[in-house]
């Protein structure tokens, strides 16, 4: 049987809190939760997921270094923090091929003004953000259409 076309969705700091972290502002729903939709979600436009969370940087830039090499069709990003700070991960998504979609579950723009950069967001394909755990399906559909 051939293989799905994968989309690697990638989680950084503190995304793991989920659920329970400042509920306000992300939201009651966990990774998991996200993810099992995700899952359906995916099955139903015949991709397949690969879905990971890191509090380490390093992590997120071998991860898409790993997703590149796999021939991923795209990589789901959410930063969390690393967004607002890493030329690491910015050069990472600069060097490899693979469409890299940034997603956050808040609207950066609409808090504290250190969120208003964003080093990804130059060299993504494009950004979802604002629209809580919703994003992620929406980056997938994005995915599923490029
Ligand atoms: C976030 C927004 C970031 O500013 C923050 O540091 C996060 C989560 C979001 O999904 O809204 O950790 O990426």
């Amino acid at each position: 049987m051939a293989t799905l076309p994968t989309v690697f969705v990638l989680n950084g700091p503190n995304l793991n809190l989920l659920g329970t972290r400042e509920p306000e502002i992300y939201g009651a729903d966990t990774l998991d939760d996200i993810a099992g939709r995700l899952e359906d979600q995916a099955q139903a436009l015949g991709l397949a997921i690969d879905m990971r969370q890191s509090n380490h940087e390093g992590h997120l830039i071998d991860w898409l270094h790993e997703a590149n090499r796999a021939g991923a069709k795209a990589v789901i990003l959410n930063a969390g923090a690393y967004t607002h700070t890493s030329i690491a991960l910015r050069d990472a998504i600069k060097g490899v091929a693979v469409p890299v979609i940034e997603v956050h579950l808040s609207n950066p723009h609409a808090r504290e003004s250190f969120r208003h950069v964003s080093h990804i967001a130059p060299v993504a394909r494009g950004t979802i953000a604002g629209f809580g755990a919703e994003g992620y399906a929406l980056a997938l559909d994005a995915a599923a259409r490029l």
